[in-house]
């Protein structure tokens, strides 16, 4: 019987082995985990502009040591990324170029401007909490540099979520005035975080045949409910309310019926024409060149280092 590497590759896929960088797989396979991986580095890196924004004018020493802390990390993590996308062969300077260029996507939520000290407390609750949700799953995923990675940032990712929820129930316990600024802020930032799992599943290209090879472990549309069922109680013990009137519990289903998300707005920001695109890839490729220097001297001190080695 003559068997093909395909399918040779999907039964070590079935069978939950993971797929190392010498291993055949399809040159699909090898395909969207560049794009999705590069995607994901993409976003940490362009992250940490939302909240960058709010270092130099965090309310306290604590406050700020942690932000700075919080920021340090997503940069971390998009470094372990770009390292896992090129055991697949792709080029770092080649991805940061596209993104560059605004050729490359990166999530959504990063083109919504900070405008208030609550939205640090909302970025951390909400968007890291959704990009745990995402993420857990992904310490499963078949391709293993990708899965390892996936391990480290989660633990990091879970103390970022812990922090905004503090600022949040900080907030929420304050003056009133300090309530209302926690509310303001989600009501901003709840419809774009559900934005955050993609479209709907019916409208995802990508997703039955990243579920069929185990890159993705849950659809867009399961998350995305997950993440409605685990954050409406959470936001009921603060005292706030979510700004979505469909949110109800739903007896029979065991999980919370919610409206419709706008994904004309989706969309629009995909394609690069949100409120803060511009400034967000502005400010990459400003801090790009301005670091210039940096790699020039690094390249020169280990070309230095190389020729004394040898003599
Ligand atoms: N923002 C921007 N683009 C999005 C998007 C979003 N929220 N959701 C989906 N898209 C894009 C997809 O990338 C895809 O683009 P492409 O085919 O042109 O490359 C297109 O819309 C269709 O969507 P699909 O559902 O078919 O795409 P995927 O199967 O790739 O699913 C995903 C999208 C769920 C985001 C998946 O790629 C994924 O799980 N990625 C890994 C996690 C990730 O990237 N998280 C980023 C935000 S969290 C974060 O950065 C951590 C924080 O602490 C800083």
């Amino acid at each position: 019987v003559e068997i093909n590497l395909e399918d040779q590759f999907q039964a070590r896929i079935d069978a939950d082995i993971s797929i190392e960088p010498k291993d055949w797989m399809p040159d699909a396979y090898r395909k969207t985990l560049i794009r999705q991986i590069s995607q994901h580095a993409h976003s940490e890196l362009v992250g940490m502009l939302p909240e960058g924004n709010w270092i130099t004018r965090a309310p306290s020493l604590k406050r700020k040591s942690i932000l700075l802390s919080k920021v340090q990390d997503e940069a971390g993590h998009g470094l372990y990324l770009y390292s896992a996308a090129e055991t697949l062969g792709a080029s770092r300077d080649q991805m940061l170029a596209d993104l560059h260029s605004g050729k490359a996507k990166y999530s959504s939520i990063f083109n919504y401007p900070t405008l208030s000290w609550a939205d640090m407390g909302c970025v951390g609750w909400l968007v890291d909490g959704a990009a745990i949700l995402n993420q857990v799953p992904l310490c499963r995923t078949s391709y293993g540099p990708y899965a390892r990675a996936m391990v480290r940032v989660c633990k990091e990712e879970s103390f970022h979520q812990r922090q905004g929820f503090e600022i949040m129930q900080t907030l929420c316990e304050g003056a009133p005035e300090q309530k209302a600024m926690a509310q303001e802020a989600l009501n901003r930032w709840w419809w774009p975080t559900l934005m955050m799992f993609g479209p709907k599943d019916a409208d995802s290209p990508n997703t039955a045949q990243s579920m069929n090879w185990r890159i993705k472990r849950f659809t867009n549309d399961e998350l995305r409910q997950k993440f409605v069922d685990m954050m409406v109680p959470q936001a009921e013990f603060l005292g706030l309310t979510v700004p979505d009137p469909a949110v109800k519990w739903n007896e029979a289903r065991q999980a919370y019926d919610f409206g419709e998300v706008n994904w004309e707005e989706f969309w629009n920001v995909v394609k690069g024409n949100g409120m803060c695109n511009q400034d967000r890839l502005g400010a990459r490729v400003k801090a790009h060149e301005e670091g210039a220097w940096v790699r020039e001297a690094a390249l020169a001190h280990a070309k230095k280092r190389a020729e004394r080695a040898e003599t």
